[in-house]
C-alpha cells in the first residue's frame, strides 16, 4: 500500500527534455534516459510535459527504459504540435475529442496520470473543457485533472461537481503570488503544484558564484513550504536529481539562508 506521505515532493519538469526555454542544448537521449531513471529510482515519480515535443522525447525515454508504467505519474498539458510549426513553441489551444489520444500517443501510454487545462478568461469554453475531461476520467483515460497556470480567482469560475484536483503555477522566491491561491485550493481540497523553482535557470545565472548553493537554497525555500505539495524542476543532468533530493531533506531554510534570498530576491527585483 502507498504511504500517504510522498517520498520527495519534487517532479520532473518537462523543459529538462527541449532546448527552447534555457536548455541548449538539450540533454542527449541517454542523459534523458539516466535522468528518467534516477527519477524514479530516487522516488520522483510525477513527470510533467507542456509542450508536444516533451511528450514525444519522454515517451521515447520511456519506451527505452521498460520501466513498470505504474512507477511514472505523467502528466501532459493541452500545447499541441502545429503543422508547418514543428520547431517552435506554440501557445496552448482548448481541448477537442482529439486532444488525449495524440497526448497518449506521443507519450506511449494509454492513460494520464494528470490532464492538466490551462486556464483561460473565457468561462464557458474553458467549462466545455473540464466536461471533456470529466468523460476521459470517467472512461479510465485520466486519472487526475488539473488547472494550469491557475490563479485565484479561477477557483470561485470552476462548475459544480468539477474534477479539477489539483492547482499548478509557477511559484518560488521570486514570483511568490500563488502562495493565496495555493492556501486556498488546500482549503478547498485540492493539492498544489509550484513550478520553476529557479525561473527556468535563469536567476541562477544571474545571482552569480556557485549554481549548485543557490539552486538548493532556492529548492528548499519551495519545498519546506505546507501549501506546496509538488515542485516540478527542469533537470538536464541525472546528477541534479540527487543533489535536489538532498537539499529537499535539509529542510526549512535557516535565517541566514532566508536573509540570503532576500537579498537576491531584492537584488533581481531592481
Ligand atoms: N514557468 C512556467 O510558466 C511553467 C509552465 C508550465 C510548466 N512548467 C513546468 O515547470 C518546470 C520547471 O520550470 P523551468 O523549466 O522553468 O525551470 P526551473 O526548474 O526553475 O530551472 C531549470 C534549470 O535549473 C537547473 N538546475 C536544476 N537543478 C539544479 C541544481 N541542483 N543545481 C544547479 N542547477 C540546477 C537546470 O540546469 P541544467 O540545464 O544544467 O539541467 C535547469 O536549467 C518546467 O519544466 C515545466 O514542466 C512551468
Amino acid at each position: 500500500m502507498e504511504s500517504a506521505t510522498p517520498v520527495t515532493k519534487l517532479g520532473l519538469g518537462g523543459h529538462s527534455f527541449i532546448r527552447e526555454l534555457g536548455n541548449d542544448p538539450p540533454a542527449a537521449f541517454e542523459e534523458q534516459c539516466a535522468l528518467v531513471a534516477a527519477c524514479l529510482d530516487t522516488g520522483i515519480r510525477w513527470i510533467d510535459t507542456t509542450y508536444y515535443q516533451e511528450r514525444v522525447a519522454l515517451g521515447r525515454v520511456l519506451g527505452q527504459l521498460s520501466r513498470a508504467r505504474g512507477e511514472a505519474r505523467l502528466t501532459a498539458w493541452n500545447f499541441f504540435r502545429e503543422p508547418g510549426r514543428e520547431n517552435s513553441l506554440p501557445g496552448f489551444t482548448a481541448y477537442d475529442q482529439d486532444s488525449l489520444p495524440k497526448q497518449l500517443a506521443e507519450l506511449r501510454t494509454d492513460f494520464l496520470d494528470l490532464l492538466v487545462i490551462h486556464t483561460r478568461d473565457d468561462s464557458a469554453a474553458l467549462h466545455r473543457e473540464i466536461e471533456l475531461a470529466s468523460a476521459w476520467q470517467a472512461a479510465g483515460l485520466v486519472r487526475e485533472v488539473g488547472l494550469g497556470m491557475a490563479r485565484l480567482e479561477d477557483l470561485d469560475c470552476l462548475p459544480t461537481g468539477h474534477p479539477i484536483t489539483q492547482v499548478l503555477a509557477p511559484y518560488n522566491a521570486f514570483h511568490p503570488h500563488a502562495a493565496a491561491l495555493f492556501r486556498e485550493a488546500k482549503a478547498r481540497g485540492m493539492a498544489t503544484v509550484a513550478m520553476s523553482p529557479f525561473v527556468r535557470g535563469w536567476n541562477l545565472d544571474k545571482i552569480g558564484g556557485d549554481r549548485r548553493v543557490s539552486a538548493a537554497i532556492l529548492l528548499r525555500w519551495v519545498t519546506s513550504q505546507e501549501i506546496v505539495d509538488t515542485v516540478f524542476v527542469s533537470m538536464r543532468r541525472a546528477e541534479w536529481v540527487l543533489a535536489n533530493r538532498e537539499s529537499e531533506k535539509r529542510g526549512p531554510l535557516s535565517n541566514e539562508e532566508t536573509a540570503l534570498v532576500r537579498e537576491w530576491t531584492a537584488r533581481l527585483e531592481g
